[in-house]
């Protein structure tokens, strides 16, 4: 993937509906009432109590850092110019191409923003020359696999004991791959 001409730091993501933008200070409120909620403290690795300070630190530092560090694009969805959740593109060394994540904030589901969202930064990633992205998705997270396979998405098969749990247990997770030509 060739990243030569992209300002990362201000990249913004368009689709019919939302706008993939970088996160801004005043993101902290949204993202901190949306953590608060099961799903994402269940199926994401968000800290757990989720605090103010938590969301300060992501909107500020850790999603600054990581389009500043050329890690990822990490952006804040917005719908009709409400905070609707995140996304992001983490551009993991290996053989199977950058990473999809997202959730959504739980006012916000049952649109398929995820879908939407997913689609657009597989499209960023295949349209700057990645082979291959990827995504995964908890084995009993139905709702992100089914945002998985709208978003273009092939299942590909099940990476075994691959995520590492708060409790210290390990689960399996659902990979799926986009390529240019799906
Ligand atoms: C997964 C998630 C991102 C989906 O967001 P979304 O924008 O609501 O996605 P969609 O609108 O495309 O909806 C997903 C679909 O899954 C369905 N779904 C939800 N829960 C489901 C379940 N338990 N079993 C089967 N399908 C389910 C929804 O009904 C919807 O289908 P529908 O439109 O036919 O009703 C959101 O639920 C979320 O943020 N979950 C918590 C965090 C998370 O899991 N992130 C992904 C980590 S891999």
């Amino acid at each position: 993937m060739d990243l030569t001409l992209v300002d990362l730091p201000t990249e913004v993501v368009r689709t019919d509906r939302l706008v993939l933008r970088p996160y801004r200070p005043d993101d902290a409120d949204a993202v901190h009432r949306a953590c608060q909620d099961a799903d994402i403290q269940r199926w994401t690795m968000v800290p757990s109590p989720y605090t103010e300070a938590d969301a300060v630190e992501f909107v500020t530092r850790t999603t600054v850092d990581a389009r500043a560090e050329g890690r990822a694009l990490t952006t804040a969805v917005e719908a009709d110019g409400m905070f609707v959740g995140a996304a992001g593109l983490h551009f993991t060394p290996g053989p199977l191409g950058p990473a999809v994540g997202y959730w959504v904030a739980p006012w916000a589901r049952g649109h398929g923003y995820a879908a939407e969202a997913a689609h657009a930064l597989a499209e960023w990633g295949l349209g700057l020359g990645a082979p291959r992205v990827h995504l995964t998705a908890d084995v009993r997270n139905a709702a992100s696999q089914v945002a998985a396979q709208r978003a273009g998405f092939t299942r590909e098969g099940v990476v075994r004991s691959c995520l590492d749990y708060r409790d210290g247990t390990r689960g399996d997770a659902v990979l799926f791959g986009r390529l240019p030509e799906d």
